[in-house]
């Protein structure tokens, strides 16, 4: 509340005016700041501790797997490999944390998809083939460039890339493309594979973090797809093909 008091023209007795107002809302703003510095401190911490985690954790791996190629006994063999599968899980699991924990402010640039997608493939075309999956890129000519952060960019596809190639079956097919969508002004880019394809009742849970159906997956590979996408003004959807397989979609509009 602030009170003024003052007098009237003509010499007359003071008056006053109180002004009362409500600082609910700004008190309420305020503690949001506060709960946002903490989160942010508390996510810089954890990100932090994790990458500490690590160093120990490459020291057991390091030692399990000296110890596999010495222990004869099948039992004790197979508790090695248990606990090395599970070194694996604890390791994925902090990678896509620190991706996730990384500041998700895009630095975009002017960028040619089709490059970056030729020069993306290029590095995991090997990997794939050697699955037995048949790899095939295609994209239209005059694709405008669009304006994007390349190492989040990257990111993005090797997710759905990788999703994809764990899906398909040796003799399948991955199919990689751009698309011009000149009626909304956007570049879409896909990934149609032939594998099982995602069950109807779980395809709108495969964004949510930490949702997965395989069980060396940390459920983090899509949600951190979309947040990227997002913070692009874009979009991304996956839906399932009309005979096997799904396709994911990521579509990003030529102008800022
Ligand atoms: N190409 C695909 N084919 C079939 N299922 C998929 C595909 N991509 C994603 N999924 C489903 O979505 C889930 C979440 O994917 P993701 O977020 O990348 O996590 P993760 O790969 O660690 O499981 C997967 O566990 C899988 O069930
Ligand atoms: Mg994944």
């Amino acid at each position: 509340m602030s009170t003024h008091i003052f007098k009237g023209e003509g010499g007359d007795g003071p008056g006053g005016v109180f002004i009362f107002w409500e600082a609910g809302r700004r008190q309420a703003l305020e503690q949001a700041v506060l709960e946002a510095e903490r989160l942010a401190i508390m996510g810089q911490l954890s990100a932090i501790a994790l990458h500490e985690v690590r160093n120990p954790l490459s020291a057991v791996k390091g030692f399990l797997q000296i110890l596999r190629r010495e222990l004869e006994d099948v039992r004790q063999l197979e508790y090695v490999e248990v606990m090395l599968e599970a070194m694996d899980r604890v390791n994925n699991l902090i990678t896509d944390y620190l991706r996730l924990a990384k500041p998700c402010i895009p630095e975009r640039r002017h960028c040619c998809l089709e490059e970056l997608l030729r020069d993306l493939l290029s590095l995991y075309e090997v990997e794939i083939k050697n699955k037995g999956i048949n790899l095939l890129f295609s994209c239209p000519a005059d694709i405008p460039e669009v304006s994007l952060d390349r190492e989040q960019f990257h990111e993005v596809v090797v997710n759905i890339l990788k999703n994809a190639a764990q899906a398909t079956p040796s003799g399948g097919e991955i199919e990689v493309g751009i698309e011009l969508r000149e009626e909304a002004d956007s570049v879409s880019l896909f990934v149609r594979d032939t594998g099982p394809g995602i069950p109807e009742d779980v395809l709108s849970q495969v964004f949510e973090p930490f949702f997965t159906t395989r069980e060396q997956g940390t459920g983090l590979g899509l949600y951190v797809c979309r947040e990227i996408v997002i913070n692009h003004g874009g979009e991304i959807c996956v839906a399932n093909n009309p005979e096997r397989g799904c396709t994911v979609t990521v579509t990003i509009p030529c102008r800022e």
